[in-house]
């Protein structure tokens, strides 16, 4: 028996403020990045009116187009991936502002040239040296990018400049540190924009207001009230065609390092003093501070690896990793990874964050689960002699929205007690996409939901350790078949404290599960 309670809203912009006149000089702008989310973002966001009348965007890439040819492009992407529905009129209106530069990222001379473009540009516009240099490209070039934008005058805008990066920032603290240091010595840290997605995503930047606008989670945000949290973000995809990245990095420095962790900081995050951003960031580090982190030698105890083997994904038959192209025959990278993590303070001292993501696993989905302490056992059970706990379920993705589950008596019985939902749940019809939200921040100067330097570079410290482990092999490298979800040895992990994961959206339930005995799960799954 459920209660559901679901709102709908609209999820369009309303805010009416326009992002301030700029121009956006975006590298590697012939790639799958921009095509799939940044031409789409840029359009939605011109249609919404968040970009200021006055713009121009210059695509730069080694491709060697004219600004028509480029003008194609962004037209057949704004077609294919755009969630606002092309209008012939706006899109004259919008493309007339995109302009194309060649240009090798090692070559000085196409620096200067791109600088002549963009100096051309402004001046065709009367736009003021307000310059956002978007880097969606390679990592290994971000240095010699930045240090080319300084040597060329062009990072010397006489208005405000800033810098937008795609993860990953390095590949552990060493490298990230070099690579900062390069950064830094072109752009403040307040000028550059780190972008993690997870964090302009709608339910993630909800998280925030969830906890600090209801006064009927606060006083149970702690180790009194909570037993665990556990947050997943499983994928049905494989390794698709990113294999030479991928081999390098696995699940650990793809998913861990910064979507993961940013959705624990976003959990477990104290207060902030007011909301401005580096207020937010600051509370954000703290988490970060706290988390334990385990020698080589503790990971075992902590941490889960996996690899998928051949499966089945939607009925369809799927190859084992080591089989994909580009892929070692005896890899041993993680396409899965579970953890059990503590922050070692006064709040949470003792509850275990548990995490997990993996790749070809059995759905799509990305939830944070917040499970409260059992009631005492003496008075209420039901049929089985058990009481679920309340759990607090935030769904990031594919749906949005949240429930609270509670325990309520069942209609027309004496003393069975069934679990009944609260749920809240948004159409994401409408609802503007990460980038979006990312892009309008960066231009609107607000970085709250950037990750910041220091967030990195603790964040790699702990991740650190266990990419050594992993290398060094201390742990075991468990199989899983793909579609499933993930090593047993997952499950193992929190059944020594007493708890398994919750079943997320779209997960199966085992045959002999009655839909009122699933915590967590909606009937209309
Ligand atoms: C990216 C990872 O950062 O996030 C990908 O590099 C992963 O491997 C993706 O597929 C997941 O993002 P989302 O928004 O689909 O959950």
């Amino acid at each position: 028996m459920t209660w559901t309670n679901v709102s709908e809203v609209s999820g369009a912009a309303t805010d009416s403020r326009q992002a301030p006149p700029h121009t956006f000089i975006l590298f590697g702008a012939t790639g799958d990045l921009a095509h799939r989310k940044l031409f789409p973002a840029l359009y939605s966001l011109f249609v919404d009116k968040l970009l200021p009348d006055n713009f121009a965007v210059i695509g730069v890439a080694r491709t060697d187009f004219d600004d028509n040819a480029f003008r194609q492009e962004v037209k057949s992407a704004v077609d294919k991936f755009s969630r606002t529905k092309m209008n012939e009129k706006a899109f004259t209106e919008f493309i007339q502002r995109f302009f194309y530069s060649k240009l090798d990222a090692t070559n000085p001379e196409d620096f200067q040239k791109l600088k002549q473009r963009v100096e051309a540009v402004e001046h065709q516009f009367s736009l003021p040296e307000q310059r956002i240099f978007y880097l969606a490209m390679a990592p290994n070039f971000f240095g010699q990018v930045a240090l080319n934008l300084k040597a060329s005058g062009l990072s010397a805008a006489s208005g405000w400049r800033r810098l937008i990066i795609e993860k990953p920032f390095g590949h552990d603290l060493q490298s990230a540190k070099v690579l900062n240091d390069e950064l830094r010595q072109v752009f403040e840290e307040e000028e550059i924009y780190r972008i993690d997605h997870y964090l302009g995503k709608e339910m993630v930047q909800n998280i925030e207001v969830i906890r600090f606008a209801n006064s009927i989670f606060e006083p149970l945000w702690n180790n009194r009230a909570i037993a665990n949290v556990q947050i997943t973000s499983s994928e049905t995809v494989g390794v698709e065609d990113r294999a030479s990245y991928y081999e390098k990095s696995g699940a650990l420095r793809d998913m861990v390092q910064n979507h993961m962790l940013q959705m624990v900081m976003m959990v477990a995050m104290e207060p902030p003093s007011r909301l401005k951003m580096e207020a937010i960031r600051d509370e954000k580090v703290k988490v970060l501070r706290s988390l334990r982190r385990y020698t080589p030698d503790e990971v075992a105890q902590h941490v889960i690896r996996g690899q998928y083997d051949a499966g089945q994904i939607n009925g369809k038959p799927v190859k084992a990793y080591r089989d994909e192209p580009n892929v070692s025959p005896s890899s041993t990278t993680e396409t899965f990874v579970a953890a059990r993590l503590y922050i070692d303070n006064f709040r949470w001292a003792g509850v275990p964050f548990y995490i997990r993501t993996g790749k070809h696993m059995a759905a799509k989905a990305t939830e944070i689960v917040v499970q409260f302490r059992d009631m005492p056992k003496n008075l209420y059970f039901n049929r089985d002699g058990t009481l679920g706990p309340n759990l607090l379920v935030i769904r990031v993705n594919p749906q949005e929205g949240m429930y609270l589950q509670l325990n309520a008596k069942k209609p027309g019985t004496d003393e069975t007690v069934v679990p009944v939902m609260m749920e809240f749940s948004q159409s994401l019809k409408n609802s503007p996409e990460a980038y979006e939200r990312l892009l309008y921040d960066a231009m609107d100067g607000d970085s709250t939901f950037f990750t910041r330097w220091d967030e990195v570079s603790l964040a790699w410290k702990f991740v650190d350790p266990i990419a050594d482990a992993f290398r060094s092999d201390s742990l075991p490298l468990h199989h899983y078949a793909a579609g499933t979800w993930g090593p047993r040895a997952s499950d193992q992990l929190l059944m020594q404290d007493g708890f398994s994961w919750w079943p997320v959206y779209g997960q199966k339930l085992p045959a002999n599960v009655k839909a009122e005995h699933t915590f967590g799960q909606s009937l209309e799954r």
